[in-house]
């Protein structure tokens, strides 16, 4: 807990913008892999939308290792003082797992692709090569170990589905039903949420 005169009371801006850019982004590569992989697409269609998916997954992977570092010497708000065990017990949770998805997933895809029997390169965004694992090309069992890390990112894909949907739940729940400021703390300026005043039904 700490002295609470020294508690810090909000994100910092670089925390914030990159809890957003980095949900997003989570949002659309959700989206974009489910797409790629289950609907019938034109072949040269297909080939952009992985050269795209690996791109920002890249990104996603240099952004959210930037924001570990980053909450790790920025202490981020405490939970309130009057917030139940079991709920900041959760929280926390819920935030580690989403930290190790936020750089599990992107890990485990550059992982697939290196071990891919076609050996296709990844370029970021049609400009900048991106390396293969060079020490997992270099394992002759692309055969095995590439179904290994597909059916892993698949599952992983669900699993951080699921936690996003608890964490986002959670805060909605913060702002709509317990009406306190959590959710003010990564958007600030969102008004409070004031409850509409019951229609009197005394004379
Ligand atoms: C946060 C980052 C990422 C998310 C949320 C994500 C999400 C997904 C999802 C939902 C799928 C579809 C899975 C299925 O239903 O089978 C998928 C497939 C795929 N992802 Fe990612 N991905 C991420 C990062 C990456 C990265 C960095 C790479 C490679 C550098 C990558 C390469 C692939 C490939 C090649 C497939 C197609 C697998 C197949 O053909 O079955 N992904 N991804």
């Amino acid at each position: 807990m700490g002295d609470p005169a020294r508690r810090t009371v909000r994100y910092t801006s670089v925390a914030v913008a990159l809890h957003w850019l980095i949900g997003l982004a989570i949002l659309a590569m959700l989206a974009m892999g489910l797409a790629m992989v289950h609907l019938k697409l034109a072949p040269v269609d297909k080939f952009k939308l992985y050269q795209l998916h690996k791109s920002i997954g890249i990104s996603i992977l240099i952004l959210a290792v930037f924001r570990l570092g980053w909450r790790l010497v920025h202490r981020p708000p405490s939970h309130p003082a009057d917030m139940p065990r079991w709920e900041s017990g959760a929280a926390d949770g819920t935030h580690v797992l989403l930290y190790a998805l936020m750089i599990g997933m992107p890990l485990v895809g550059w992982a697939m692709v290196s071990v891919s029997p076609f050996n296709l390169p990844t370029v970021l965004f049609g400009v900048i090569p991106w390396p293969h694992l060079s020490f997992l090309t270099a394992l002759g069992s692309k055969p095995v170990l590439e179904p290994v890390f597909k059916l892993i990112h698949a599952y992983g894909a669900y699993v951080l589905i699921g936690f996003i949907t608890l964490h986002v739940g959670a805060a909605l729940r913060h702002y709509f039903i317990q009406h306190d400021t959590i959710l003010q703390r990564m958007i600030p300026g969102l008004p409070r949420f004031e409850r509409r005043p019951t229609a009197r039904t005394d004379p």
